[in-house]
Order: C-alpha cells, then sequence, then structure tokens
C-alpha cells in the first residue's frame, strides 16, 4: 500500500493549508508546511495553529519523522523549529533555498553571520532525491517559477505541489516575486501534468473564488489538466507567461511577505538577538 493519510488544516488568516501526512501502516508523518501564527501589529507569534496540527500528530500516535517546506513562503512564517522541538522529525527544503538566501540576504542587508547553503535545514533536497515516510515512498521534484526553490513532493499516490497551481478554478501561483518566472512555472507545471491523472494532489492555498463557497484543497492531475482556469493541456507557453505577467501587475505585495521571508528563509528561526537580547526584523524601505 502506497497510499498516505492526509489531513489538512487551514489557516484562515493567511489562506494557507498545513497538512499531516501519515503513513497507515507505521504511523510515521511528515508535516507539510507548517504555521506559526504571527501578528504583525504587535510583532507577536502564537503556536496555536501549530499546536492544533501537534495535538492531532500526538493524539493518533503518529511519529513525526520530516517537517517539510515546499519552498520559502513569502505570506506566513514556517513553524518548523516549533513543531521539531514537540515531535522531533527533521526539517527540510529544496536545495535551491540558497538562491532564494542570496536574493534575500542582499536585500536584508545580512552580514556575514547568515548562511546563503542552506544550512540552518536538516535535509536539502536536490531534483528526483527519493525518500521514506514509514514504509511510503516520497520524491521530491523542483518545480521552480513561484519562487527558484519550489519543490513539490510525490508521496504514494498524492503530490503536495506548494504555491504552483491552485485549485482548478483560481489558477496558479503569481511570479513575480524575486527570482520569480512565469515561463519557468509554466515548465514545472508541465512536469506535474505528467504525473497520473488519477494523482491526488494537494495545495498550499486556496483563496476562496467566486463562485464558490467553500474552502477546498485537494484535486487531482487529471482535473487541472482539463479545467485550471490559467493553464490546462494545450495552453502554450506564451499565452501563459502574457497571462501571468498581466495579473501579478495588479497584485499587492502579501502582507506577511517582509516577516515571512526574514523568517522562513532561517529556516524558521528568528534572527540574532540585539545587545539587548531581543531579536528585531527588519523592514527595507523602498525596496519591494
Ligand atoms: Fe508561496
Amino acid at each position: 500500500m502506497n497510499k498516505p493519510d492526509v489531513t489538512g488544516f487551514f489557516d484562515p488568516a493567511t489562506y494557507t493549508i498545513s497538512y499531516i501526512v501519515a503513513d497507515p501502516e507505521t504511523q510515521a508523518c511528515a508535516i507539510i508546511d507548517s504555521l506559526l501564527d504571527f501578528d504583525q501589529a504587535s510583532g507577536r507569534t502564537s503556536t496555536a495553529s501549530a499546536d492544533k496540527l501537534i495535538n492531532v500528530v500526538k493524539a493518533r500516535g503518529l511519529n513525526c519523522e520530516w517537517i517539510i517546506d515546499t519552498h520559502v513562503h513569502a505570506d506566513h512564517l514556517t513553524a518548523a523549529p516549533y513543531i521539531r522541538e514537540q515531535l522531533g522529525g527533521k526539517t527540510a527544503i529544496g536545495a535551491h533555498v540558497s538562491t532564494v538566501q542570496k536574493v534575500f540576504s542582499s536585500i536584508f542587508n545580512e552580514g556575514q553571520s547568515f548562511h546563503t547553503d542552506g544550512s540552518q535545514f536538516d535535509h536539502l533536497f536536490e531534483e528526483g532525491e527519493t525518500y521514506h515516510i514509514g514504509k511510503l515512498s516520497g520524491r521530491a521534484i523542483h518545480t521552480p517559477g513561484h519562487t527558484p526553490a519550489c519543490m513539490s513532493h510525490v508521496i504514494g499516490d498524492a503530490v503536495f505541489v506548494g504555491d504552483t497551481l491552485f485549485m482548478p478554478d483560481y489558477g496558479t501561483a503569481r511570479c513575480d516575486f524575486p527570482g520569480g518566472d512565469a515561463g519557468t512555472l509554466f515548465d514545472s507545471i508541465q512536469r506535474l501534468f505528467e504525473l497520473p491523472d488519477e494523482t491526488r494532489m494537494f495545495l498550499c492555498h486556496d483563496y476562496l473564488p467566486q463562485g464558490r463557497d467553500q474552502y477546498v484543497w485537494e484535486t487531482t492531475v487529471g482535473a487541472q489538466k482539463r479545467g485550471n482556469i490559467h493553464v490546462k493541456a494545450g495552453t502554450s507557453r506564451e499565452a501563459f507567461i502574457e497571462m501571468r505577467t498581466a495579473r501579478d501587475a495588479t497584485l499587492a505585495m502579501p502582507q506577511l511577505i517582509l516577516p515571512s521571508v526574514q523568517i522562513n528563509m532561517r529556516a524558521g528561526h528568528m534572527p540574532p538577538p540585539e545587545a539587548n537580547g531581543q531579536s528585531y526584523m527588519k523592514l527595507p524601505i523602498n525596496m519591494l
């Protein structure tokens, strides 16, 4: 059996879905795209959302082997270090995180003490790398475009695509962050479309488009190929780039991009404390 038991947790503040992906046979599990609540006005974090997920892992007697982020999120903070402390497991992200770290280390003027080699994470996935969650087999696929380091994870009969595709009626992820590229995202989506049509596909966000009254985060590869409003089977690369670029030009920066990137590029750790023992985040002025 290679069919993971998947539980999604929706965060209404950032429209993010975090997942527990469990092996029904061995009780091993992975956490994908965890979330640390952050109130920007007060600068205060909370583990309320992460605790909900942790409580389910504990109640079901699951053993956490992996804490995976599909990419350096720009709209929420990862709870990876907190989850590791509470449940164990290895934190992991795509190896191209070093590219993202280089870009943002220059934007935030990080000093030499900030390493841009991904060493803040326990593990860096390479393109095509295979791994295990108990007896489930996982495979990392490099799917850049939204960011240079985005990885999708094929786990048994399911694929976790992070921010590449959203539900068919909402479309695709934006490509206008530093290092993003619409043509590259199109190419990555073609790779996802090579998976069997019946593959269950789990998304990192749902924004409840007009005409729907419920948040949904599961679809299939076949459903995307048949009906994604931005890119279905037969959509040309040129048409996609034109649509995506025009749409991105209308989008505001996500509310939490500056806090999120500063923390997530550090694998979820806060910046080192200053002389008074307090940790701070920066807001670069007129840069993004
Ligand atoms: Fe994202």
